[in-house]
């Protein structure tokens, strides 16, 4: 399989994995909400500049040079020693090929190895079955369902 790693997502590669970005239909509760995502670079400009907040980390999945995943390690607690992962694929044709397991199996060494927590979480929407799997796939444990997501934890 093709090498993927991460790297701190800087502006330029946001805009790359941008501009060739799908929209996932998994990721809206209601369907019928379902919008083509458009790029302008405006607004990846402005997305890049609101995330680079602290107690959040956003990575970007490279497979030869491209941008091909976007990973976010977010509401990183200090004391609680536990972060929140959060990742979606460029577009289709990077889907269903394996790297979407590779990638978060990657966030969670990253994460266990640079910041200094024991636990990551991650919430999924009940209906999206196949971010569920790849999760369970790369180490997570399902922990409850509350408020139509379903609440998933990885420990070190
Ligand atoms: C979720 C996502 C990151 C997974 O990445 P990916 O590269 O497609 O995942 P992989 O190819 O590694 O694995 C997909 C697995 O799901 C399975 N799968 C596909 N459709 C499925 C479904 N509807 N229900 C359950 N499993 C499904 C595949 O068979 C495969 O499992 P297998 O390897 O055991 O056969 C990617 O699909 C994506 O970006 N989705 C849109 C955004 C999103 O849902 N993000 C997660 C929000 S928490």
């Amino acid at each position: 399989m093709a090498e993927i790693s991460l790297c701190i997502m800087t502006r330029e590669l946001c805009h790359q994995f941008f501009r060739e970005h799908e929209s996932d239909p998994a990721v809206y509760e209601d369907e019928s909400e379902f919008q083509r995502y458009v790029y302008s670079e405006e607004d990846v400009d402005d997305f890049f500049k609101r995330k680079q907040v602290p107690g959040r980390l956003e990575l970007a999945a490279m497979m030869d040079g491209r941008t091909i995943g976007h990973v976010q390690l977010k509401n990183i607690d200090n004391e609680k020693r536990e972060c929140e992962f959060g990742f979606h694929m460029q577009n289709d044709s990077v889907k269903g090929l394996g790297y979407g397991t590779q990638i978060a199996r990657l966030a969670l060494e990253y994460a266990f190895e640079n910041l200094n927590v024991d636990a990551v979480c991650a919430y999924t929407l009940v209906k999206n079955t196949r971010s569920q799997h790849v999760l369970e796939k790369a180490g997570f444990q399902f922990i409850d369902e509350k408020d139509g997501f379903k609440h998933y934890r990885a420990v070190r």
